[in-house]
């Protein structure tokens, strides 16, 4: 059994992990080693300016170490503008996104939409091979509809050198719900050539451990929801003695998130008050259910931080 600690990677989570969030969680947490910026798409051939502004925000914040910005794409001709654009603004790293599973992009081939058609993919990845200067990364699904899918794209993926393949092992029919096939996660995994980096419903320490016993062979863990949901999972992880102080650490952290979106948010008070509410979807799974429900039915934020407080200083 391995008995060395595994990197733990940051996973996009679009409307979650933007600029402020990344910003706000390395200033107060630690234990993460990679960060993924949710993806860049085109839109009517032109990059989309909210994702552009939020990379320009975390340039600002000066928060760009090991920070990789991933890509949406099934067409050759759409990677030279968002590449190209990437790299101005000082990036040498690329993560490609094969894993989405929302329709309206799959039917476009994007995301794991491009998992069905090995010869679309294999024209995807041989016209990035140009790009020389940039190390590219892979995320994807086992498949569409079928985990199977997967194994007739290992011979096009091993032709590729990725610094890593992240794989979530569940199909986009699957959403994020369901049971991840770690039958053929193993399987597809130990006939890839690269370093593999497993992605997929850990929320504890235990769990990392347990991944890393029975896949030796990954050379990393991606986290998203626990992560939002316990953000001292990675340091719980890095350290051995118990972290002191949980509750001003959150409550630290939590300032942060809310000044700095109200600091660089372009719209007002109350669009603030929104999107700080969308995080306890996940946030913190002990916090009192009906503080969670006073913070969702806040009207201001003098409010919601009250009861953000109430809530955390109440928590066993
Ligand atoms: C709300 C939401 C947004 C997501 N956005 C992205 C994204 O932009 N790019 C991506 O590769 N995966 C995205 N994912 C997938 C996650 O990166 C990750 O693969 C998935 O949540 C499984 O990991 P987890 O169980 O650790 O959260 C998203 C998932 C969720 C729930």
């Amino acid at each position: 059994m391995p008995t060395d600690r595994i990197p733990i990677y940051l996973a996009p989570l679009q409307g979650f992990t933007d600029a402020v969030f990344r910003y706000a969680f390395q200033k107060h947490f630690g234990g993460v080693k990679k960060f993924f910026t949710p993806f860049f798409r085109l839109e009517d051939g032109e990059i989309r300016r909210r994702e552009l502004r939020d990379i320009e925000l975390s340039i600002r914040l000066g928060n760009v170490e090991n920070l990789v910005p991933q890509i949406i794409i099934s067409e050759p001709n759409e990677a030279d503008l968002l590449i190209s654009t990437i790299k101005s603004l000082g990036f040498n790293r690329i993560d490609i996104n094969c894993g989405c599973p929302y329709p309206l992009l799959n039917r476009k081939f994007k995301g794991a939409g491009i998992l069905p058609y090995p010869e679309k993919l294999s024209a995807l990845l041989d016209s990035l091979a140009k790009y020389s200067d940039i190390r590219f990364s892979l995320k994807m699904r086992l498949g569409m509809t079928s985990p199977d899918e997967c194994l007739a794209l290992v011979e096009i993926i091993n032709r590729f050198s990725f610094e890593h393949i992240t794989i979530h092992p569940r199909t986009a029919k699957q959403n994020y719900g369901g049971e991840v096939d770690l039958e053929v996660f193993k399987r597809f995994a130990t006939l890839l050539k690269h370093p593999i980096v497993y992605n997929g419903d850990i929320i504890d320490t235990q769990q990392i451990n347990d991944y890393y016993q029975n896949y030796p062979f990954i050379s990393a863990v991606m986290i998203g929801r626990g992560i939002l949901a316990n953000p001292f999972l990675p340091m719980e992880y890095a350290e051995t003695s118990s972290i002191q102080d949980k509750k001003s650490i959150f409550l630290d952290f939590h300032n942060t998130l809310l000044t700095t979106y109200l600091k660089y948010s372009e719209g007002g008070e109350s669009q603030v008050l929104d999107k700080m509410k969308t995080f306890w979807e996940y946030f913190l799974p002990t916090f009192p259910h009906k503080n969670r429900k006073q913070i969702l039915k806040s009207r201001t934020l003098h409010e919601y931080e009250g009861f953000v407080i109430i809530g955390v200083r109440g928590m066993d």
